[in-house]
């Protein structure tokens, strides 16, 4: 069976020049900043975010929290949004490794505002901790993949460095916001002090993600890096593939969101389907099914079944995520697996 897999778009292999990349690399010890590749690919990261440095990282998790363990100090605060990854999904590291503690906003489909951020932030009390920074993420994977636009990133991190604190954008898939709104990275990047971005997910790289920021704050996250255990040997084999990513890859993530879209569109006429298609911007979506009357466990079994990998999202809701694997006709084979295979609608009725 020719399975759809719409689980993440982590799962995207490299591609055949990113293979030949690795082949040809030229290597050396980066723990010494001496692998000629990955000081290539940060270079190249750091022109295009308009930034002093940048850093390869093993993963979006230790680039987020090596922003983090270089920005602040145990016991600093950290204001972020509720549904956000580094508070939903890194396993807690913030307060179990770095020491920090997290102070929630909640945002409107993950964006917030910088009097939300004025609401948050701590006065100078001896009560309080230090409220030191801010995260931002983009696009807000729990939201459905929405974008912050460069203005609203402009007014939080205004709010933000007036009241004194530093901003982080977590852009696992910032490239996708950049696509879908159709401006240049930099547009973010200059209003804030740092940005993690990730290789390996619409990008197609097997590995890695970068940390963009001035030269003082990389050197810091070097040395974090270390200590997490993250300096790697011979990394210009993870670092060759992320040039070709940064190369050519960018542009082509406009036909993921046009297939999520696409996908989007179709599901929502179905019995008992509900989606916030105002959240479908970029290849990520998030549909509940709670009034198919279905459990997600048994609805994302069904669909296996047939050949069709989803994820669960939270009661009640599935998350499908269109990557450089699928392509309009898979998008179109999903659809019918859903319609036909788990919620047996005959004639545009389903069984609900
Ligand atoms: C918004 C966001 N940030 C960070 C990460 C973490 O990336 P990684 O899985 O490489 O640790 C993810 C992963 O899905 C993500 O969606």
């Amino acid at each position: 069976m020719n399975i759809i897999n719409l689980e993440s778009d982590t799962v995207t292999l490299p591609t055949k020049e990113m293979m030949d990349a690795i082949a040809r690399a030229d290597l050396g010890d980066d723990v010494n900043c001496r692998d000629p590749t990955v000081n290539a690919l940060q270079e190249k990261a750091a022109r295009l975010f308009g930034k002093e440095g940048s850093l390869l990282v093993t993963s979006g998790t230790q680039g987020n929290l090596v922003a983090l363990m270089a920005h602040c100090r145990p016991g600093d605060e950290i204001i972020l949004e509720s549904e956000s990854h580094m508070y939903y999904y890194e396993a807690g590291n913030m307060s179990a490794i770095a020491g920090i503690i997290p102070r929630l906003i909640r945002g409107d489909r993950g964006i917030f505002t910088g009097e939300q951020v004025r609401e948050a932030a701590r006065g100078d009390d001896l009560h309080f901790p230090i409220s030191r920074l801010v995260e931002i993420e983009n696009t807000h994977n729990r939201a459905g993949g929405t974008c912050w636009t460069p203005a609203q990133v402009a007014e939080v991190a205004k709010t933000a460095h007036d009241l004194g604190m530093k901003v982080h954008i977590d852009g696992a898939r910032i490239f996708n916001a950049c696509i879908a709104l159709d401006v240049d990275v930099r547009a973010y990047a200059r209003h804030v002090d740092s940005v993690q971005f990730c290789l390996s997910k619409g990008l197609s790289c097997p590995v890695g993600s970068m940390v963009v920021g001035d030269a003082a704050f990389i050197d810091a996250c070097r040395r974090k890096r270390k200590m997490l255990g993250g300096g790697m040997r011979q990394a210009g084999i993870i670092a060759a593939p992320g040039i070709v990513a940064l190369d050519s890859m960018i542009s082509r993530l406009k036909e993921d969101h046009d297939n999520a879209k696409r996908m989007a569109n179709a599901l929502s006429g179905l019995d008992g389907i509900k989606i916030d298609m105002s959240t479908v911007q970029t290849n990520i979506v998030v549909m509940d099914i709670s009034a198919t009357g279905r459990t997600v466990a048994g609805f994302l079994q069904d669909a296996r079944s047939n050949g069709l990998l989803l994820s669960e999202f939270g009661p009640g809701l599935v998350r499908l995520v269109t990557h450089r694997g699928i392509t309009s006709e898979d998008v179109d084979r999903a659809v019918s697996i859903i319609e036909e295979k788990v919620l047996k609608c005959s004639g545009g009725v389903c069984k609900i």
